[in-house]
């Protein structure tokens, strides 16, 4: 046995007030990262997104599906993940693993290990003596672990996310079975360390189902309470769970929906994999009987033949839960022998009959855990592909007496999405609705220990203590202290599961080891030597059940108390940190303090067995840190606990023997604080004559892990980086495959370019010549040479060809965008014309440019046709196949200057104020006068285009005015401040008369 000495970190507790996702506050934290959910099932993964400014979805993945197949291809120099990866399973079922979660924390001798083998023949499955596990030897150099090759799935599916979110992800939040273990736990956040993820949060599937259906239906929750079934029979298991919705008031969010978790029942061997088994064998069977007497082999025995039966299995299982019989038909099956057999649904019900008298067992389980019976069930829900063969809904329908069974969600996509709502609320970057989510306990968890007592004077014997310390159903996360009253020297204690009975003994083999952790504490007994004149309080074991359903043991302290005069204004330092202490920790003086202001639990004195309160002696109490929200006066953890999980699997320093200075402790305590209720002052500050002053030793301890160790640290920076270099490798493979798809599409390209007309026309013979024997001259490398070639060499090839065909690319271009460019150039030109002779015809009194500044819009608009009149002329003479002077690029620069100058003068008439306008006797204003002041200033302006290319005068503002569409629209108010007035050197200051001007005038 590994041992090893270490202290996990403490841990906040974690939030369960899951929210429902609001775009708008999702919007208002654009900067943050997106998360994601991966609802990792045995056949095939979910995977959702939440990123800021897009609510949730379900990921697509690179072939628009959205589920892609766990599955993995591993070769010597390549990796195919998802669709590519099954299609690989054929050609090469050896190094294709799928169902490997099956393998997760578990030892060699588990039943489940002997399962995978006889499933999967194809592979082969080495021995790790130190951890007692196995891996993957796909070929001698090759071997992976089955959390090696679930990090790499992890990551593809990151990367299937990042895709899709277009931005970079590092949070998320994986689903496991509920069924999942201590041991199975650890072993997925170990993958996804190795992966790079952070888990915000493992979240039973479940779950996340139940939270999903849950959010979606929030306005249906109320405060009476409903309970509703869900049972999911997937690919690899099937789990039954009885969920509670109601509302329950919450300390800072008042009412608000809260979901328990009442009762889980499962069969991990139930499901749609076990069916296409039996569904192949029977093929199997069916072919092998085709061929009797032809002396041909078992097919059974030929890998590839079996893995193309399993496909077959699997679409003929589908099909047959809408259709009453099919064929299954695959060509070439062996031997290039072709196989086609009609099953019928009666047959496949005959071959799957024992599975589906399994149905019903996870329901009864599930009403057992819950305590409940089937009358008090609202509803039944469908989750899971499984469920749609009809057999097990009959089966079900039977076994829950409800006149039908609930399809009203998303029996694929539910888990992930109640995973990513979960995510979102845990990642801190969203604002969301509380939804209290109060999971449950599956393996109860008890502290043992044993202790020498004298019953009678001189006789000693040995006594065994058992604690419950999590019970079978009882909430998490949740955070326990399991106080020993009785011991002043080094002791350890034990960490097992509790009463597992109702796992048949089958599934109880498969659980493995019920022994998890012993314990080994140090430096008990120095702490006693250091506080002589102290009581003790006893030794404290602060333990943890997070809200990924890890235990932890966040620390383990010998508490002692003394009482002490008290005279505040002679108070030292050290006492008043020692008082400070001791409140933190419901320094047991005052009646009414409460260890870490929560209620004791449990108080239970020593017995031989859990529970017994017979007998008196040593106290072994245990008290919950931090309570989960009561059904009426429910109050959701702090919301400052979200994501607050530390990686998981780290491991804390070691400690040797906890003797550390007293200085140290008030910070030390004031983090453990941050648990449990603050200091009382109004307490400390009554002056009383004596009163208890409370001392806290951290005792070393040394964990001995019994069920499955950890992947040990090196191990698990090694795998890291042996995945790194996988994904690099995988990274550079592509990138050298783009370049050479790039080179060969480009010269395929241009050969073709070079017969069409547009090129033809802009080049001459030779320089086609020139241009196509160098491609083929490159395309003969690349047939020959190309193999060989390194990403860089097949990226110069192309800089070089691109080089060569550069001129010629780009006459044909500037030939297309001449039209449009041209064209739009004349258009501005005109409307700048129109605009300034506009502008001319505002009265002096009501004027409100400059004279500079209508002269320079005329400046810049005769520049502006003199250039592109001579430059179009330019262009004219020059031959086709020479570069053009008229340039896009420069058009575009012209049109920029000279939009810029309009705009500048449209701008100052917006913001224009008024001026205020002289009254005539009668009240009436006075009449601008038409035409004051342009006229003369108007032949110095060309004409716009259209008419003819000549230069030619800007039109009589009459003409203007009568051909303007809009010269009988409504008035245009025209107000406010001239805001950009000062951003021109020539502007001036508008007057502020107020005035009209109709819409064509501008
Ligand atoms: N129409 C159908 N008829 C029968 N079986 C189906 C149908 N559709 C899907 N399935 C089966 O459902 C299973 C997949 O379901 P699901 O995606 O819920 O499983 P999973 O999440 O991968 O596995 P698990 O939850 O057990 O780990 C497969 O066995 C698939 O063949
Ligand atoms: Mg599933």
């Amino acid at each position: 046995m590994v041992a090893t000495v270490r202290r996990q970190r403490p841990r906040r507790l974690a939030c369960w007030a899951l929210m429902t996702v609001l775009l708008a506050d999702l919007l208002a934290l654009s900067d943050t990262l997106a998360v994601m959910s991966v609802d990792l099932g045995s056949e095939s993964m979910k995977v959702a997104i939440v990123k800021p400014g897009v609510p949730m979805e379900i990921v697509l993945n690179k072939e628009s599906r959205r589920k892609t197949p766990v599955t993995v291809t591993l070769k010597e120099n390549e990796r195919f993940f998802g669709d590519s990866a099954a299609s690989m399973a054929i050609k090469n079922p050896k190094a294709t693993l799928r169902y490997f979660q099956h393998l997760l924390g578990k030892q060699e001798n588990n039943p489940h290990v002997a399962l995978y083998k006889a499933r999967f023949p194809e592979h082969e499955l080495g021995f790790d003596p130190q951890r007692q596990t196995v891996y993957f030897q796909i070929s001698p150099q090759l071997q992976f672990s089955p959390e090696e090759v679930l990090s790499m799935l992890l990551n593809y599916s990151r990367s299937l996310a990042e895709d899709f979110a277009e931005q970079p992800i590092k949070d998320a939040v994986i689903t496991v079975p509920a069924f999942f273990n201590q041991a199975e736990r650890r072993a997925v956040l170990q993958a996804a360390r190795m992966a790079g993820l952070k888990v915000l949060q493992l979240i039973n599937d479940n779950t996340a189902t139940a939270l999903s259906y849950g959010v979606f239906r929030r306005k249906d929750i109320n405060s009476t309470a409903q309970n509703i079934m869900f049972y999911d029979m997937g690919s690899g298991s099937t789990v039954c769970t009885i969920v509670t919705y109601q509302t329950v008031k919450t300390k800072d969010a008042g009412m608000q929906p809260q979901l328990q978790i009442r009762g889980v029942g499962f069969d991990r061997t139930l499901g749609g994999l076990e069916m296409e088994l039996r569904l192949r064998e029977h093929l199997a069977g069916l072919f092998n009987e085709q061929r009797r007497g032809q002396r041909a082999k078992d097919v059974r025995e030929n890998p590839r033949a079996m893995a193309k039966l399993l496909r077959e299995a699997n679409r003929l299982k589908t099909v047959l839960s809408a259709n009453a019989d099919h064929v299954a038909q695959i060509e070439g099956l062996m031997d290039d022998v072709d196989f086609k057999a009609k099953v019928t649904r009666a047959e496949f019900e005959e071959l799957c009959a024992d599975l589906f008298e399994r149905v019903p067992g996870p329901v009864q389980q599930a009403l057992q855990s819950a305590e409940m019976k089937l009358d008090e069930i609202e509803q039944v829900i469908l989750v899971g592909g499984a469920t749609r063969v009809p057999k097990v809904q009959e089966v079900l329908l039977k076994a829950v007496g409800k006149e039908e069974l609930g399809k009203n969600i998303n029996a694929d996509e539910a888990a992930a999405m109640g995973a990513v709502y979960q995510a979102a609320a845990l990642s801190k970057a969203f604002k969301v609705k509380p939804f209290v989510v109060r999971d449950a306990v599956i393996y109860p968890i008890l502290v043992e220990f044993t202790r020498e007592v004298e019953e009678e004077t001189g006789v000693r014997s040995l006594k065994h203590n058992k604690r419950v310390l999590f019970s079978r159903m009882g909430p998490y996360p949740q955070r326990k202290v399991i106080t020993f009253n009785r011991y002043s020297h080094d002791f350890n204690f034990h960490i097992n599961y509790g009463d597992l009975g109702f796992l048949g003994p089958e599934d109880l083999r498969v659980f493995g080891s019920q022994n998890l952790t012993t314990v080994k504490l140090k430096g008990v007994g120095e702490s006693f030597k250091k506080y002589p004149d102290y009581e003790s309080k006893g030794i404290k074991a602060h333990f943890n059940l997070d809200e990924s359903g890890v235990l932890s043991l966040d620390r383990v302290e010998s508490v002692f108390e003394t009482l002490v005069e008290d005279s505040p204004e002679e108070e030292s330092t050290l006492t008043k940190l020692g008082n400070t202490i001791s409140s933190l920790f419901g320094g047991g003086s005052t009646p009414d303090t409460k260890e870490n202001g929560t209620d004791t639990v449990q108080e239970e004195e020593e017995g031989p067995a859990e529970g017994s309160k017979d007998e008196p002696g040593e106290q072994a109490e245990l008290k919950e840190e931090a309570e989960a929200p009561a059904e009426d006066t429910a109050s959701p953890p702090p919301p400052e606990a979200k994501g607050a999980a530390a990686p998981e699997g780290e491991k804390a320093t070691e400690k040797d023997g906890g003797d550390k200075p007293e200085a140290q402790k008030p910070s030390e305590k004031g983090e453990a604080g941050s648990e449990g209720a603050p200091p009382a002052p109004e307490e400390e500050k009554k002056q009383k004559p004596a009163r208890k002053q409370r001392m806290v030793e951290e005792i070393g301890v040394e964990l001995v892990i019994l069920d499955l160790p950890d992947l040990p640290e090196d191990q698990l920076a090694r795998s890291a980086q042996k995945l790194q270099d996988l994904t690099l490798r995988d990274l550079q493979k592509q990138e050298r495959e783009k370049a050479a798809n790039s080179l060969e599409a480009f010269i395929f390209e241009t050969q073709d370019k070079l017969y069409q007309p547009e090129y033809q026309e802009v080049s001459t013979e030779e320089q086609r010549e020139d241009i196509s024997g160098k491609l083929s001259t490159a395309s003969t490398w690349l047939e020959d040479e190309g193999f060989g070639a390194t990403t860089a060499m097949l990226k110069e090839k192309l800089a070089e060809l691109r080089k060569l065909c550069h001129g010629l690319f780009f006459r044909v271009e500037e030939r297309k965008k001449w039209p449009e460019r041209l064209s739009a150039l004349d258009n501005l030109l005109n409307h700048s014309s129109m605009f300034l002779k506009g502008a001319r015809l505002i009265p002096e009194m009501d004027q409100i440019f400059t004279e500079v500044e209508m002269t320079t819009l005329e400046k810049i608009i005769n520049e502006t046709w003199a250039w592109k009149n001579t430059t179009v002329a330019e262009q004219a003479k020059l031959p086709a196949t020479e570069k053009p002077v008229l340039l896009s690029k420069d058009i575009e620069a012209k049109m920029a200057a000279l939009d810029r100058e309009v705009q500048y003068l449209l701008n100052k008439a917006k913001f224009a104020k008024p001026r205020p306008r002289p009254r005539d006797k009668n009240g009436t204003r006075a009449e601008a006068p038409l035409n004051a002041s342009a006229s003369d200033q108007s032949e110095k302006v060309i004409p716009p285009p259209g008419q003819t290319e000549d230069t030619k005068p800007i039109p009589e503002p009459e003409e203007a005015a009568a051909g303007s569409e809009a010269a009988d629209s409504e008035p245009l108010e025209l107000g406010g401040p001239a805001a950009e007035s000062e951003q021109k050197e020539h502007a001036e200051q508008p007057t502020g008369q107020k005035r009209t001007l109709k819409n064509d005038e501008l």
